[in-house]
């Protein structure tokens, strides 16, 4: 099978794991990927796609139902939409007279840090989308066409060392914006020409989709996963497509089996910080959507160890204790001053500036009736997950994710 999914023209060279790449030089977007059903025992064939015509739009977090279940919900002043929506609608990204601040041409994060241009923008571009599916007034279609037309034809590159952080986070709110925009909106990019084209999706495929498939390590690399399932989506790209689904159920060291312990779900991360250990629950809860979207149940994978991670980060971060296991470690923790002897309390909590809760809640508590206190009360205790300051998460949870 991977042969199959290396036998792409495109797909001549492997690079490996460790490759210091920039964006131009990664030469394919298939790098390594442990042969289905090796690692997590699970065969993800069944998960894949085989040709363009599989793909549901819009279908990345919002498929048409999704979109509807707002819209009416909101519309008939039924609960939580409707107290939701008071708060959205008002938020600053929310509204048409959102103040563009880019384009820029090239943006980076790492040592240099400068794209937070691109992030305004992009929350700006996905939060009108909604505001248009929900009012189907024009005014919001502008301004998200307008920003991803302009960062669509304008971007040129993407740098810096954690690049891949900005494509995966930012970006993953980018293309939903613009998959509703396209597929509910009737958008079409503006810069898409049958030859020598420069719009949106033509960066899509060769800055953000190629950057992501260099996947890092644990939560890092979860980000770069859970972005290309989106991305795949958007650009119809089976082979993408089929990457990233194999890289989170096979992948040792960035899928979810290589992250939580199936015993206990506690996080490789777990040691190091509770930021990044509850950041990166969610992280794999947004790539599970994109499956669901797409037909497949990924929330179920390993009986339902994404829960089972939220239970053990809800406990612990409630101040509850959980057995630890110092053996359960990421690849490549002394990278970040591991591995740890013992659970890490720093950024211990539960609030609503890490807002992973109501999706983890709404998905398995409500639709499918399962049994999780712990993420309940976490659900709970955080509050309402609105403004934040970040495109970690999307936020806005009892608005998008509520059944
Ligand atoms: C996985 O499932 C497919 C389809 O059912 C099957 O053809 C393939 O042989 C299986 N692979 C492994 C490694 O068991
Ligand atoms: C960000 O920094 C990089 C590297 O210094 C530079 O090339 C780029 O133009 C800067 N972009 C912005 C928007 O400031
Ligand atoms: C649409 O939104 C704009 C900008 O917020 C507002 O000025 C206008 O009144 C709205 N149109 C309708 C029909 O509600
Ligand atoms: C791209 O940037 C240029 C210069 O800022 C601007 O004139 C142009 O309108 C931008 N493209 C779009 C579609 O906004
Ligand atoms: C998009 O195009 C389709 C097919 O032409 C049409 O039925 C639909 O009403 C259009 N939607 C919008 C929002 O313009
Ligand atoms: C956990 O303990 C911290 C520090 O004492 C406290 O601020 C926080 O409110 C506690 N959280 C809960 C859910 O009780």
């Amino acid at each position: 099978m991977l042969n199959i999914l290396l036998s792409s023209a495109l797909a001549t060279i492997i690079f490996p794991r460790t490759s210091q790449c920039i964006v131009q030089d990664v030469p394919s977007i298939f790098g390594p990927v442990p042969n289905i059903g090796d690692f997590s025992g699970v065969n993800s064939t069944r998960y894949l796609k085989k040709r363009p015509g599989d793909f549901v739009h819009p279908g990345i977090w919002h498929t048409h139902e999704d979109l509807e279940r707002i819209r009416t919900n909101v519309i008939n002043g039924k609960e939580p939409w409707a107290s939701a929506y008071e708060q959205f609608s008002a938020d600053t990204y929310s509204q048409a007279t959102y103040k563009i601040q880019g384009p820029k041409p090239v943006i980076s994060r790492g040592l240099t840090s400068n794209y937070t241009t691109f992030a305004h923008d992009a929350r700006a571009a996905w939060q009108n989308a909604l505001m248009w599916y929900i009012t189907k007034n024009e005014s919001h279609w502008d301004r998200s066409t307008t920003i991803l037309d302009a960062w669509g034809t304008n971007l040129t590159n993407i740098i810096g060392i954690d690049r891949s952080l900005l494509v995966g986070l930012d970006g993953d709110l980018f293309v939903n914006a613009a998959e509703i925009m396209r597929w509910e909106g009737n958008w079409t990019e503006s810069g898409a020409r049958w030859q020598g084209g420069s719009g949106f999706s033509n960066q899509l495929y060769w800055l953000f989709a190629r950057q992501s498939a260099v996947v890092g390590q644990a939560n890092y690399g979860m980000v770069s996963i859970k972005a290309m399932l989106s991305f795949a989506v958007y650009l119809n790209d089976v082979q993408l497509y089929n990457y990233a689904m194999n890289a989170y159920i096979q992948d040792n060291c960035a899928g979810l089996f290589a992250q939580y312990k199936p015993e206990t779900g506690q996080s490789v991360e777990a040691g190091r910080d509770q930021g990044h250990t509850m950041s990166a629950i969610g992280w794999a809860a947004y790539g599970a959507r994109v499956g669901q979207s797409q037909g497949v149940d990924l929330y179920g994978l390993g009986h339902n160890l994404l829960l089972k991670a939220s239970e053990y980060a809800a406990q612990y971060n409630l101040n509850s204790t959980v057995e630890y296991d110092s053996a359960w470690s990421r690849c490549e923790a002394v990278l970040v001053n591991g591995p740890w002897d013992t659970i890490s309390d720093a950024n211990r909590g539960v609030s609503s500036k890490i807002p992973i809760w109501d999706l983890v809640y709404y998905q398995y508590v409500v639709r499918r009736g399962e049994k999780a206190p712990w993420t309940t009360k976490a659900a709970e205790h955080e509050g309402f997950e609105g403004a934040v300051s970040s495109n970690d998460h999307p936020s806005w949870g009892s608005l998008i994710w509520a059944h």
